[in-house]
Formats: C-alpha cells, structure tokens, sequence
C-alpha cells in the first residue's frame, strides 16, 4: 500500500465539525465556527445557468481543461480584476475546485524530493498535496509580529539547493493575513532570483478589509508572471463550494502539464458546473449577488474582532481578509486540540484547533456564520475562558 498515503491525517476540521453535528442532532445549539465555506447560498442565476444546461442536453465531456468559452471568460476575469494576461488558450485551466488545480501545480512543478516552502501556520492541505506529488513540504514559521508573513530575509534564510517552489496564501487561511503589492513584490523578486517558482493561491481575493486593494502577484512584473502559478475558484467567491470550480493561470510550459496531468485524472471538470461557473464571471446579476455577502463578511470581521480582543488573555490580530480570525490561546495553558475539545463539550463552541495548520498555540474560528452565531459564541467563548483563568 502506498506509505505516502497512509501517513496523510485525517482533518482535524471535519472531526470537530462530526462532533459538533452530533450535537446539534441532540437538540443543543451549538455554535459553528468550524466551516471552511461561505454560509450563503449559490446566487440563483449561476444555478439557473446549471439547470438551462441540463435541459439542454449541455452534460457531455468538454476540453480537458475546460471549455473554451469559460477559459476566455476566465481569462477576461483575470485580465479585469487581477490585471494579468493570461491566454484562454494555452495558459488557463478550469478545474474540480482550487484544490485540484493547486495539485496539477505542484504535479507539474516538482521532480520527486524537490522542496516546496510554504510560510506556516498555513491551510493544512498544501503539505499533504505537495506530499501526493512527491516533493517534500518546508514550513517557514511566521509570527503575530510580522502579521504572520513571511519576509524576503526569512525566504532568503529558508532557501536550500532542492527549493523548488514558495506557496503563497493571500488572504491567508488560517490567518487573515494579506501580503499587499509591495510585500508581494519584495518576496516575488527574492524567490525569483533563487529560481523558484511560485504557486499563488488567491482563492479569498473577494474577501479582502484592507485599505488597500488587493493585488496579484503575477500582475506586478513580468518576470514575476513567468515563474507563477496563479490558483483560484469558485467556492468562495460565488459561494459554489459544492459545484467544485477552481482555475488557474500559469505560463504555457507548466499549463500544458496542468492540463495533461487532468485530462487523465479528470477528463474535465463537471460539465453543467462549467455553465454554472459561465454565469459567474459573465452575468452582471451573479456580481450584485455576491455584494452584499462580500459585505456581510466584512461586518463580521469588524465585529468578531471586537468581541475577541476585549477577552482577557487572548492576543488577536485584525483579519486583513477571508472569513477566519486566529487568536492565541496559549496563556490558557492548554494545547489547541485539548482547548477546542473542551470548548465545544463544555460551552457548545466548534473552533477548530490550529495544530494541523502549524501553531498549537492558536485557534480558528471561521465567520462564515450569522451575527448573532458571532454575538451568542462570542459570549460563550469569553464565559470559557474565564473559566480557565480562574483554575
Ligand atoms: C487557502 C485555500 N486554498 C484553496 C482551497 C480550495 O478550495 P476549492 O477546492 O473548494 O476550490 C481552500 C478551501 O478551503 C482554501 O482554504
């Protein structure tokens, strides 16, 4: 059996949210912030776009990497919002959500034992991803300090001879964190200049509470865009989690192999979800839809942050973006898997420990949830710990 694949774990996200299901079944009102998706529903025109395909017969295989219809539209969705230019034809992917396309990435980037850095705490499936595809993963710890970012001097530190790619995750899940252009900038020319490559993950672009606007790596320079793999999707920004769209952009040589690596994993993406995503990018109506979710996120970022900074004990940073918060807990003195494990049996609170995103020191709540969920957890959270200030 394959020794790669026995070693994965399993998440650590779905055993809180099993149990906090569990509980919910039991009739206790359990306050969720254990989701890793929007809690919206999928606008109704990107939908309708599915159906109309059904009922049109539109359900057989497409391009292998996507149609080339929704290849130009996102192409055009790049050039327009990220300001990079990408070919529809040669240089885009459409694929079963970001995580596939961050997968065929790293297929196509890494030969076997080649390392790929990725700047921790950081999403738990870039290790195991990398790790599929025989490259081996290098955690570079980032601290509240530098709003858990990496610096050029840490890359710089981090470098060794079989450094093949950096991972960067703006905003960050589990942090918030958003590396703006000329941080991106500063670390893109470091990377480059060591010959590495880099796989952008830019999935959380929508959700972005930062004075400045969000910026794309590849867009900065073109020597930057030759060495990047820009990954994105659907999930969160359209609220598709479900409907599994991701997209990538990348330069010819390494979409090529993206392409080949998923017309024989894959075939190709789901077709009617092809059409759903269609109507994404190209329906003025599904950009009014996503607006006031955009903005309801950006309220609860306000509020959780408020609430979390006034509890005695705990050290927050302000999100700069997605829909997590990440606040220390260790002067509780308990490690993170212990203190979620108690949160949730004894205040009826899903958070999800940090350990499996790299910090045991920390949680994450997701506010992917309503305002009085933030308001009732919020409350329930302090109450705890106090509780544990007062043993
Ligand atoms: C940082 C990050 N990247 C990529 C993904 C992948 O999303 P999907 O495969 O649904 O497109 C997620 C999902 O949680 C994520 O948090």
């Amino acid at each position: 059996m394959n020794s790669v694949l026995q070693a994965i774990q399993p998440s650590a996200t779905l055993a809180i949210s099993a149990r906090a299901k569990e509980l919910a079944a039991q009739g206790v009102r359990v306050c969720n912030f254990a989701a890793g998706e929007p809690d919206f529903d999928t606008p109704d025109v990107i939908k309708r776009a599915a159906v109309a395909a059904i009922e049109a017969g539109k359900t057989k295989y497409t391009a292998a990497k996507g149609m080339p219809e929704l290849c130009r539209a996102v192409a055009e969705k790049f050039a327009r919002v990220n300001g990079i230019a990408y070919d529809p034809a040669t240089e885009i992917l459409v694929s079963s959500g970001g995580k596939q396309s961050l997968f065929y990435a790293f297929l196509a980037l890494l030969e076997r034992g080649d390392e790929v850095l990725i700047p921790s705490p950081a999403w738990l499936s870039y290790p195991e991803l990398v790790r599929v595809a025989g490259g081996r993963p290098r955690f570079v710890k980032t601290t509240a300090r530098t709003g858990y970012k990496l610096t050029p001097a840490q890359l710089e530190k981090a470098i060794r001879p079989r450094s093949k790619v950096l991972v960067l995750n703006y905003p960050s899940n589990p942090t918030g964190a958003v590396y703006s252009a000329s941080e991106l900038r500063a670390l893109g020319e470091a990377a480059v200049a060591r010959g590495l490559w880099i796989v952008a993950d830019e999935m959380y672009e929508r959700m972005v509470y930062t004075d400045e606007p969000f910026a794309s790596l590849a867009s900065l320079a073109p020597e930057l865009r030759a060495r990047t793999v820009t990954v994105n999707g659907c999930s969160k920004a359209f609220s598709m989690t479900g409907w599994r769209i991701g997209y990538a952009g990348a330069p010819k040589e390494v979409l090529s192999l993206m392409a080949a690596a998923q017309s024989h994993c894959a075939s190709n993406p789901c077709t009617p979800a092809q059409y759903a995503a269609l109507a994404a990018f190209v329906d003025p109506a599904s950009e009014e839809a996503v607006k006031p979710m955009i903005a309801a996120f950006r309220e609860r970022a306000d509020r959780i942050y408020s609430l979390l900074r006034k509890i005695p004990g705990v050290r927050v940073l302000r999100p700069e973006g997605a829909f997590y918060i990440f606040p220390n807990v260790k002067a509780f003195g308990l490690d993170a898997v212990t203190f979620c494990r108690r949160l949730l049996e004894e205040r009826h609170v899903a958070a999800v420990p940090g350990t499996p995103f790299g910090s045991a020191d920390h949680v994450r709540f997701s506010y992917a949830c309503s305002m009085d969920t933030i308001e009732e957890g919020m409350s329930r959270f302090a109450s705890f710990c106090a509780s544990l200030r007062q043993r």
